[in-house]
């Protein structure tokens, strides 16, 4: 901590000043499963990026407080666009949204015109207004079977989920070449050598690692598809090969379960995405004192990106 928030903080429990900063501004802390276990405790709502899109839409707090990525943050102001919405650290990007500059995306969509395009949420504003419908790892399956046979898709920007969901749904889909950086480090030869230590061990895998890992995982699905199997399945350990943040949850649900943290391909021992660990409880506190940093978007940029968002909404409604 800062020697200037310790002085201003001295004798004072951070929790309970975030929690009497919730009270005083009529403000909500939305919390995606990657965030600090502190920042989960203190949120008023945790979840996948579906689950936070459809709080973000519902909620009738004064200012939005997103503990997530900017990709989610800016979804969430699109949704309400005459809120506050604030996050702890405004240079918490994606590498998934970064692998999908608007321009050179707009130049890929114009090679295939009357293509339906369907954009994971993991993407920047920008590339939502080019989009048809915007899905997430929790209900991309439904929403690329509500799209008529006949008709081309474009799926961006994750080549990985993309893949994985021709192979799923037998469509055939023109993918964007993106990935994630931390989904794409797993390394196969550690996971393995991992099951054969933990026989009982299921490997359970989020859809945007890489074919090879997802061949060999027991389960694939979101963050919070990861979360329910853990609780409902009958077994004891699982390797969890996706971002450690959801561990804590798995734990807290689980308390007599065993999770292991899929090992990336270097000397790590888990796999912390380096965009959403930026976000720590000191920012959190400071931004909710500070009302900023704050998302800040032209009105005709929310306007053209809320109408995917809306129709996934709608779509994933039951
Ligand atoms: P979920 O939608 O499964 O929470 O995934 C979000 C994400 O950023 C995955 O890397
Ligand atoms: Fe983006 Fe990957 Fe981090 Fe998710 S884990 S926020 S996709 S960089």
């Amino acid at each position: 901590m800062n020697v200037n928030l310790q002085n201003e903080m001295t004798g004072l429990d951070i929790f309970e000043q975030i929690n009497k900063l919730k009270c005083e501004k009529n403000a909500v802390i939305l919390a995606h499963y990657y965030q600090d276990a502190d920042i989960q405790d203190v949120a008023d709502f945790i979840g996948d990026s579906l689950a936070l899109a459809q709080q973000a839409a519902k909620t009738d707090a004064q200012m939005i407080v997103f503990a997530g990525v900017h990709f989610m943050a800016e979804t969430a102001k699109i949704l309400n666009p005459s809120k506050k919405v604030v996050m702890p650290d405004i240079n918490a990007g994606c590498s998934l949204a970064d692998s999908c500059p608007a321009d050179k995306f707009a130049e890929f969509k114009k090679k295939h015109p009357g293509a339906v395009v369907i954009s994971y949420i993991n993407c920047t504003a920008e590339v939502k207004t080019l989009s048809d419908i915007i899905c997430t790892s929790s209900n991309a399956e439904k929403i690329i079977k509500s799209i008529p046979a006949e008709r081309e898709i474009i799926f961006a920007p994750d080549r990985n989920m993309g893949a994985y969901l021709m192979k799923k749904t037998g469509r055939d889909m023109l993918l964007w070449d993106g990935s994630c950086m931390v989904h794409e480090l797993f390394s196969l030869e550690k996971i393995s050598n991992l099951k054969e230590q933990h026989p009982g061990a299921k490997l359970i895998a989020h859809p945007e690692c890489e074919e090879p890992i997802l061949k060999i995982a027991d389960m694939i699905g979101s963050t919070s598809a990861m979360l329910k199997f853990t609780q409902v399945d009958s077994g004891s350990a699982y390797i969890v090969a996706t971002e450690t943040g959801i561990l804590h949850q798995m734990m807290l649900a689980s308390p007599k379960k065993t999770f292991i943290p899929a090992p990336p391909d270097n000397s790590c021992a888990c796999n912390d995405c380096p965009h959403m660990k930026l976000n720590t409880l000191e920012k959190l506190y400071q931004c909710m004192r500070d009302e900023k940093p704050e998302i800040v978007l032209p009105p005709e940029l929310m306007k053209n990106a809320e109408a995917p968002i809306r129709r996934m909404l709608e779509l994933s409604a039951n």
